[in-house]
């Protein structure tokens, strides 16, 4: 029975980290961020989604994120410190990478 209980919990974990990849993280996100962000939901960071939420309705979204992971540093979430372009982001990755999530807001 205990055996039983602990397969449910598994497979139920398993379809949440499904549901928590749904919309892909790219490449360079998978290389360079997933360490502390999911798209969708929290991890070390905030989930991207919730960042475009942030910055949804603003014209500039993009930049403005685009400058936050250039920077690094705290953006008022109170999860901690973000290094400077996550774990070694190229320029073109950054630029990428914040439109895709200013993109996550429509
Ligand atoms: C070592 C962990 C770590 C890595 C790697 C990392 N981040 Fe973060 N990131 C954080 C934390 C922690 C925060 C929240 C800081 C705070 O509390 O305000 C954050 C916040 C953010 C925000 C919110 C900015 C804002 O203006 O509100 C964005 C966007 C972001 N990260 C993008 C990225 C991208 C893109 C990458 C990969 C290039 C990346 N992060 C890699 C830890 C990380």
């Amino acid at each position: 029975m205990k055996s039983i209980i602990v397969s449910m919990v598994a497979a139920a974990g398993l379809m949440v980290a499904g549901f928590a990849v749904a919309t892909d993280m790219p490449a360079e996100g998978k290389k360079f961020c997933s360490a502390c962000h999911n798209v969708e939901g929290k991890k070390m960071g905030p989930g991207f989604t919730d960042v475009a939420k942030k910055y949804a309705g603003d014209k500039d979204a993009a930049s403005k994120i685009a400058a936050s992971i250039t920077k690094g540093g705290a953006f008022g979430w109170n999860m901690g410190m973000m290094p400077a372009k996550g774990m070694g982001a190229g320029d073109a990755d950054v630029q990428s990478l914040a439109k895709f999530i200013a993109g996550l807001a429509h």
